[in-house]
């Protein structure tokens, strides 16, 4: 018997940087998947299998043990461990497990890839040991993975990833998930350089340090921009939403957390038609993210290859974590 679990990667629409201060971000779940089949082992072992990502080995404890890729690739699969692990206890069952681990979300980019794979695994793991668990638990256990990994992430990754659709996350507020009819298609632009979210979040906070008060404009300006685009987002103004991107990657740019590819490709798109363009996520690398109406797409897609990016086209998607039974 195995059962596959699969949840959505996210792409943010706005407040990326600011929400780490105050304010809202805006995050959309993706129809790009990450897909996880787990079945029983006889022995102890968590074994994964991730090589469309380049990599598998197992687990016998916390000890990670290759067999194919680099050691430290360990320390990222840690959290799928982790997220097993705690799976196991918190059903009462002791197991081992082969974790086949396929996804279709870009890794190290911005667009939630750990946080779905995490959570499509705690849903197989859950469905294939009979245990009936909610969408709530599902995700509070894969946030244990993802602390493994990121520290004390905001949890915006592993919400959307199990819930799906639109989700306004604030620092102590919380979370509110929204759906809207008639979202046109977004275009990603992947720069393919990898990058990571703890230096360019360092970076703006020392950037903070040296110029407390022009930062603080900027993070309030985004807040509300943050605010003002999800008003923009639930009325379908698209000409607004695109104006609100275009000003907020501006902003990111100010705080030194867009690169001269991500640049290249947002002018590209905007150049081609874009209603609007930004960065998206963490930045200095990464992806950008552009909005434009349904005939100018496909002019988006070529501008941002011309600009040596790989564009994607995503639909918001309202299917959160699922499983099924696959034999
Ligand atoms: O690129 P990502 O998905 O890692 O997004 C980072 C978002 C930040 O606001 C920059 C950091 C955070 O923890 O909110």
């Amino acid at each position: 018997m195995a059962v596959e679990g699969s949840a959505p990667g996210k792409v943010i629409l706005f407040g990326e940087h600011s929400v780490v201060y105050r304010g809202p971000a805006i995050v959309l779940a993706i129809d790009r998947r990450a897909r996880v089949v787990a079945e029983e082992r006889s022995d102890d072992r968590i074994y994964i299998d991730a090589l469309n990502l380049g990599f598998s080995g197992y687990f016998v404890g916390d000890a990670y043990h290759p067999e194919q890729g680099e050691a430290w690739r360990g320390k990222r699969l840690a959290a799928l461990n982790v997220a097993a692990r705690r799976t196991m206890e918190r059903l009462g069952v002791e197991s081992g497990l082969n974790l086949k681990v396929r996804s279709r979300i870009p890794i190290a980019v911005g667009l939630g890839s750990s946080a779905a794979i995490s959570v499509a695994t705690v849903a197989a793991i859950g469905a294939l040991l009979g245990g009936n668990l909610s969408k709530d638990e599902i995700c509070a256990l894969a946030y244990e993975g993802e602390k493994v990994i990121h520290g004390t992430p905001s949890g915006a990754d592993n919400n959307i990833s199990t819930y799906g659709g639109i989700l306004r996350y604030e620092r102590g507020v919380g979370f509110e998930r929204f759906e809207v009819e008639r979202i046109p298609p977004f275009v990603i632009g992947n720069s393919r350089r990898k990058r990571s979210t703890k230096m360019m979040v360092g970076n703006v906070r020392a950037l903070r340090e040296r110029n407390p008060v022009t930062v603080d404009g900027i993070i309030d300006a985004m807040g509300r921009l943050s605010q003002e685009g999800l008003a923009a987002l639930l009325g379908s103004d698209l000409p607004l939403l695109g104006d609100l991107m275009n000003i907020n990657h501006g902003l990111l740019a100010a705080l030194g957390v867009s690169s001269p590819e991500l640049d290249l490709m947002v002018h590209a798109s905007r150049r081609a038609g874009a209603l609007g363009a930004k960065l998206t996520g963490a930045g200095g690398g990464g992806c950008i993210i552009a909005l434009a109406e349904t005939p100018r797409l496909k002019q988006v897609e070529s501008a941002i290859r011309r600009a040596r990016g790989t564009p994607l086209r995503v639909n918001v998607s309202y299917e959160g974590v699922k499983t099924r039974s696959v034999g």
